[in-house]
């Protein structure tokens, strides 16, 4: 199965990955976590990208594409990928198309995450992971069971980005509104577009996103 996870930060597509990475057994690839490891790296690609994300702005089409394009030829890919931050203008949608033509392949589907922008600064803001295992956390939404301890791994440390301020995710919006949202009519006049309530509770969005998935034509 191949899929997209569409919508505008904090709508949930990486929370809700991450479930359909385990419950379908393929591959969650979140572009935002590449470039994360890039920066971190300090690599010429990490070097490019940091400034422009602290600043809530995409990085640009050129190096997101040929990172997909690696990223999509490696093994575990075989089965299928879940995208998560990735189409996110025109040009990539356009590329991430040819890409999979090439290799005689296609989107199974392409599920937008539909939720207000009132909700997501709150959402963002309250943001945390463990250091050692990644797992992701909310202060209200999805905090730990026991406060300070990850639940997966029992770690005590704990990370925010340094891009979800406020201010940075007010930019991150605009750019989600200028760039990325013309890309549902792009998938809806091909018929592709499904789409789903983000607003409910995680686990609803993920009974509803199942829902779609399992319909699906099997191959
Ligand atoms: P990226 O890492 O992709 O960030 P984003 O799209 O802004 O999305 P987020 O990770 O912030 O949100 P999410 O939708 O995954 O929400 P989450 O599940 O975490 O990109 C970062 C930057 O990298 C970009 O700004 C850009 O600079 C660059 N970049 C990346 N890809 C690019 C590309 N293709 N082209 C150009 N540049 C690119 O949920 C958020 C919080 O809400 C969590 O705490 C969660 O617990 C909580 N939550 C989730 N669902 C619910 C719910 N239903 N109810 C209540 N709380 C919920």
């Amino acid at each position: 199965m191949r899929l997209v996870l569409l919508g505008p930060p904090g709508a949930g597509k990486g929370t809700q990955a991450k479930r359909l990475e385990q419950r379908y057994g393929i591959v969650q690839i979140a572009t935002g976590d590449m470039l994360r490891a890039e920066v971190a790296a300090g690599s010429p690609i990490g070097l490019k990208a940091k400034a422009v994300m602290e600043a809530g702005q995409l990085v640009s089409d050129a190096i997101l594409i040929a990172m997909l394009e690696a990223r999509i030829a490696r093994p575990d890919c075989a089965r299928g990928f879940i995208l998560d931050g990735f189409p996110r203008t025109v040009k990539q949608a356009e590329a991430l198309d040819a890409m999979l033509a090439q290799h005689r392949m296609r989107l199974d589907a392409v599920i937008e995450l539909q939720v207000n922008d009132a909700a997501l600064v709150e959402r963002i803001a309250g943001r945390f992971t463990c250091k050692t295992c990644g797992e992701g956390y909310h202060d209200t939404f999805k905090p730990p069971k026991t406060a300070g301890t990850c639940d997966r791994c029992g770690g005590h440390e704990f990370t925010r980005r340094p891009d979800d301020t406020r201010e940075t995710v007010a930019a991150r919006l605009v750019a989600y509104h200028n760039q990325t949202a013309p890309i549902l009519p792009y998938y809806a006049a091909t018929g592709r577009l499904m789409s789903v309530d983000g607003m409910v509770e995680m686990d609803q969005v993920t009974t509803a996103l199942v829902a779609i998935l399992d319909q699906l034509p099997a191959g």
